[in-house]
């Protein structure tokens, strides 16, 4: 496997693991319960950082690649960038909700319930795709000449400094989340 692909599945199994949090806050509130916002805010605020600033652009700088080395892959893999910017304004809309139900101590409302399940399901047909389909066919199609573009292309990403540190701070965010979360059984 490439590094850059090793990455970008990395990226997805972390996105993955907070994803499955957001979850279970979605779930308490589909039952009824209170979810715990920090959590849903906690969980946003990567998706937006690491997934909307660092992840998706250095998808694209692959998709871009292979979309030069074979011009009829244009029309799928604009499709599949096209998502991203949807992601992108989805994750930010989200948090941007959740922050405003935070800063005035207001409950979740169940049109927000349901934007989390559907952005969550999203989420996840997205990512599939990618691991099923796009990231095979990155493999298989682009070559060593093709990867080392790829990676000088993304040390000029305005993200890249954070994708140093991607790793340290999702452990340290799964760490802090499943503390919560114990704190939250604990209350019941
Ligand atoms: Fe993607």
């Amino acid at each position: 496997m490439t590094a850059v692909i090793n990455a970008l599945s990395g990226d997805h199994h972390n996105l993955t693991a907070l994803l499955r949090a957001l979850e279970a806050q979605v779930t308490t509130l589909k039952g009824g319960g209170q979810a715990d916002l920090e959590v849903v805010e906690l969980v946003l605020g990567y998706c937006r950082r690491y997934g909307d600033q660092v992840h998706h652009p250095l998808e694209n700088l692959v998709y871009d690649r292979l979309c030069e080395t074979d011009a009829q892959l244009k029309g799928v893999l604009g499709a599949v960038c096209q998502d991203h910017v949807l992601i992108d304004e989805s994750t930010k809309n989200l948090l941007e909700e959740v922050r405003d139900l935070m800063e005035n101590c207001r409950p979740p409302t169940a049109d927000l319930t349901r934007q989390l399940a559907a952005f969550i399901e999203g989420y996840h047909k997205h990512m599939a795709q990618e691991d099923k389909v796009l990231f095979p066919l990155a493999q298989e199609r682009l070559s060593p000449m093709d990867w080392t573009v790829v990676e000088a292309r993304a040390q000029n990403l305005p993200g890249a400094i954070y994708a140093q540190q991607v790793q340290e701070r999702f452990l340290a965010l799964r760490d802090y989340i499943h503390r919560l979360q114990r704190l939250d059984e604990t209350d019941e």
